[in-house]
């Protein structure tokens, strides 16, 4: 066997998982729900999930990577063989969520170049709401099945660069982090001088910064807080095993880590800020939402053209804005496809960079869909369940195989092996894993499946049910049959001479 592609350092490693976590996510769905839940709020319940719940499964996933140096699906066979499925589910979701989520990478592209458009635009809210939807000339339904040639284009030039990226996989990854993930924040920050140097930043930063405490009584503030620490730190999705897998002996998993979240957070609390200030210094405040698409290609657009009386300006603060999305949504990407890639070339044999071009290809064409003009519906769909569903039940099943079959005292003393300052408590630990975060996850499947049926007749956004049954259900499905519909490959390939490797956790 090939020798395993390592990190180069212990600052690419950690540079990269932040490159992982810190995505379109960061950018707005975090403002978007601080917004909805009454600011600070929002911000302590979720600095609480992130300590309950986040840094312990990351830590977890991480180390047990670490420790077998597998992928998801055998990192997972190695916690138990009845549990292998698990790591196909997550590797799984990971192909779907690829699939679409290239495809809004590709729209911020599409965005960046057209940018220019927003300098004849100056207090035009109509044209600059207006520009995405002429652009993908998306119906908003299910049916339409042209793509544009300008999306296919940006479509292309997305794919090209996650592949460009990940060619090589932790070598090249390595190498393009370290601009990836600081660009971003410069970006922000430049941003964040001209948003709080707007009249009107102050009420946004208010809006942003201070609690209002009767948003505690709403369950759908806890709801969203997990939610947004789960997809935030890009756990369950394959991605933290394939990165954990490539470390060497001597990481510090507890303290990179907590560097990890942290990291995280703060970025999000920087796009609040840019967020905040700038929707206040337009007087827009009350036009964010939850909904990251919406912010960023119908209502930031207005902002950018009612930043300044220049058309110039505004121009040149837009490309500033859709590039800072760029940065950030690119090695989000990469890292979906790589641990997808180490998950299939651990378990088959087969060289890395094989499994890359395959799964680039494959999602690539499959991406195609959702560039067609009902994409944006298809990807409204195939986004829901996979977060509602599917990301969740890989984290419940995680946590039972993990914390109630295995030793959850192997795992932790992995965490803790070259820990020097910090050290994970055990009680802290165990206490997550083990208990606080099956039940809050489960608590949210279910309450995501009450809301969907109880609420809302079991149909979501208006849709036609077969379109939801199609892309919704069906992909659920088929995420968690997939496991046993590898065994029986596997089963095949084993009588034609295939040796699945030994795999032992050593003490
Ligand atoms: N963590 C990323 C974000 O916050 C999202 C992401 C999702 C990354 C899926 C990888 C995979 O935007």
């Amino acid at each position: 066997m090939e020798k395993r592609g390592m990190w180069s350092s212990r600052l690419t490693f950690i540079l990269a998982a932040i490159g992982s976590a810190v995505g379109l996510g960061n950018a707005w769905r975090f403002p978007g729900l601080a917004a909805k839940h009454g600011g600070g709020t929002f911000l302590v319940v979720y600095l609480l999930a992130m300590l309950v719940m986040g840094i312990p499964l990351l830590m977890m996933e991480i180390s047990v990577a670490r420790k077998f140096r597998r992928g998801a699906i055998e990192s997972m066979r190695g916690i138990g063989k009845k549990w292998e499925f698990v790591g196909w589910a997550a590797t799984s979701n990971a192909f779907v969520i690829v699939s679409y989520y290239s495809v809004v990478f590709a729209w911020v592209i599409l965005m960046f170049v057209n940018s220019w458009q927003f300098a004849n635009m100056t207090g035009d809210n109509e044209s600059a709401s207006n520009l995405f939807s002429n652009l993908t000339q998306i119906t908003g339904t299910v049916e339409g099945y042209e793509i544009p040639g300008i999306v296919l284009l940006c479509l292309m030039i997305a794919w090209g660069l996650i592949f460009y990226c990940i060619r090589n996989g932790a070598k090249s990854v390595g190498k393009v982090v370290k601009f990836t993930v600081f660009a971003p924040v410069v970006l922000l920050l430049i941003m964040a001088v001209k948003g709080c140097t707007m009249p009107g930043a102050m009420d946004g930063l208010k809006m942003f910064f201070i609690p209002d405490l009767k948003a505690l009584s709403d369950p759908t503030l806890w709801v969203d807080a997990i939610g947004q620490v789960f997809y935030s730190l890009s756990i369950m999705m394959a991605i933290m095993f394939a990165y954990g897998s490539y470390l060497g002996d001597d990481a510090d998993i507890a303290a990179d880590a907590m560097i990890i979240a942290f990291s995280d957070m703060a970025v999000s609390i920087l796009s609040g800020v840019v967020m905040f200030t700038t929707m206040g210094g337009t007087g827009m405040l009350d036009n964010i939402t939850a909904s990251g698409i919406g912010t960023a290609f119908f209502v930031y657009p207005m902002a950018i053209v009612n930043l300044t009386g220049s058309g110039v300006f505004n121009a040149i603060f837009g490309a500033i804005f859709y590039l800072m999305l760029i940065t950030l949504a690119v090695d989000s990407a990469f890292s979906i496809v790589e641990g997808i890639s180490a998950s299939i070339s651990d378990k088959f044999h087969i060289k890395p960079k094989t499994v890359t071009i395959v799964v680039c290809a494959i999602s690539g064409v499959i991406s195609m869909i959702f560039v067609t003009r009902a994409g944006l519906a298809w990807l409204d769909i195939v986004d829901n369940w996979a977060n509602i569903v599917n990301l969740i039940l890989v984290g419940v099943l995680e946590c039972i195989a993990i914390g109630w079959t295995f030793s959850l005292r192997k795992v932790l003393n992995e965490v803790n092996r070259n820990a020097k300052r910090f050290k994970m408590p055990f009680v802290w630990f165990a206490t997550s894993v083990k208990y606080v975060s099956p039940v809050l996850l489960s608590g949210l499947f279910i309450w995501n499946m009450v809301n969907l049926f109880a609420y809302n007749d079991g149909s979501y956004g208006g849709y036609p049910i077969w379109a939801q049954v199609v892309a919704g259900w069906a992909i659920s499905v088929l995420v968690f049959a997939s496991g046993f519909i590898a065994k029986v490959v596997i089963a095949k390939k084993k009588k034609a001479g295939f040796v699945e490797d030994e795999i032992v956790w050593e003490d």
